[in-house]
C-alpha cells in the first residue's frame, strides 16, 4: 500500500510536527509527509520542515478578505500538495465549517489535555486550577467544533505537587511527541476511521495484560519514609 500523503499544519514552534516527520522517515511507515503548511511565515518549525527537505506553504489570515477565503487558499494548497491526510500540530486557528466538512475523517488535531476536559487555550493552568492528579494529551478527529472531535488516542501523566503551568506542559509535550506519531500510523493504516461522531477501531488484538495496568496518582505507598515529619510527630 503506498503511503498516505499527510501535511502538517503549525502556526509556531513545531516540536510536535518534528515528531511526526522523524517517525513518517522510518522505512515502511504508512504516512509520507509531503508537506509543512503555515499561517505564519515566521513560525520557527518552518525551517525545520526545509531543512528536512519537506515543502513548506505559508498562507497568511492577512493576505484575505475572510476567514472563508483564508481557508479556501489551505484547501488550495492542500490539494497541490496532495495531501490525503492532515495533521494539526499547533495550528493556532479555527478552521470554517466548510473546510472541516469538505476534509472531515481526514484531519486529525492533537490537544494537551485529556479531552472532553480543558478545551481551549491554557489546558494547563485549568487542569492546575482543576485539581486533577492525571492530566494528559488526545488526538483526535477534527469537527467544527473546537477540541470536541471523535477520540482516536490518549496518553496520561501524572500531576505533582509541586507542579507549574511549566513543568506539567514540558512532561505532556514529552508524551504528544509519543503519542501523535502512534495516532497517525493509526489512521494512515485506516485501523481507525472516523464513523459518525465516534472513532471506529479495526484489527486491534485484546492484551490482557493491558487491561489490569493504571497510573496511579500519586503512587501508591513507595515506602519512602519522611525522617522529618517522623521525628516532629514521635511523642
Ligand atoms: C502542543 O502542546 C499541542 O498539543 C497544541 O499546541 C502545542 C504545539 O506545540 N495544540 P508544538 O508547536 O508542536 O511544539
Amino acid at each position: 500500500m503506498q503511503p498516505k500523503r499527510t501535511v502538517i499544519m503549525i502556526s509556531g514552534r513545531g516540536s510536535n510536527m518534528a515528531a511526526l516527520v522523524e517517525a513518517a522517515a522510518e522505512h515502511g511507515h504508512p504516512a509520507k509527509i509531503v508537506g509543512v503548511l503555515s499561517d505564519k511565515a515566521e513560525a520557527p518549525g518552518l525551517d525545520y520542515a526545509a531543512r528536512a527537505g519537506i515543502a513548506t506553504r505559508v498562507v497568511a489570515r492577512a493576505d484575505y478578505a475572510s476567514a472563508d477565503l483564508h481557508d479556501g487558499a489551505i484547501d488550495e494548497a492542500l490539494e497541490e500538495l496532495g495531501a490525503e491526510l492532515v495533521c494539526l500540530a499547533g495550528y493556532m486557528r479555527k478552521l470554517s465549517p466548510g473546510f472541516v466538512r469538505k476534509w472531515l475523517g481526514r484531519v486529525i488535531n492533537i490537544h494537551p489535555s485529556l479531552l472532553p476536559l480543558f478545551r481551549g487555550l491554557n489546558s494547563h493552568r485549568q487542569a492546575l486550577e482543576a485539581g486533577v492528579r492525571i492530566h494528559g494529551c488526545t488526538v483526535h478527529f477534527v469537527t467544527p467544533a473546537i477540541d470536541a472531535g471523535p477520540i482516536i488516542a490518549q496518553a496520561a501523566v501524572p500531576v505533582l505537587p509541586d507542579d507549574s503551568e511549566e513543568t506539567l506542559a514540558a512532561r505532556v509535550l514529552a508524551m504528544e511527541h509519543k503519542l501523535y506519531p502512534r495516532a497517525l500510523r493509526l489512521v494512515a493504516e485506516g485501523k481507525v476511521q472516523m464513523q459518525g461522531e465516534r472513532t471506529a477501531f479495526q484489527g486491534f488484538r485484546v492484551l490482557r495484560e493491558s487491561s489490569d495496568r493504571a497510573l496511579f496518582a500519586p503512587e501508591p505507598d513507595t515506602g519512602v519514609v519522611d525522617v522529618e515529619s517522623l521525628a516532629r510527630f514521635t511523642p
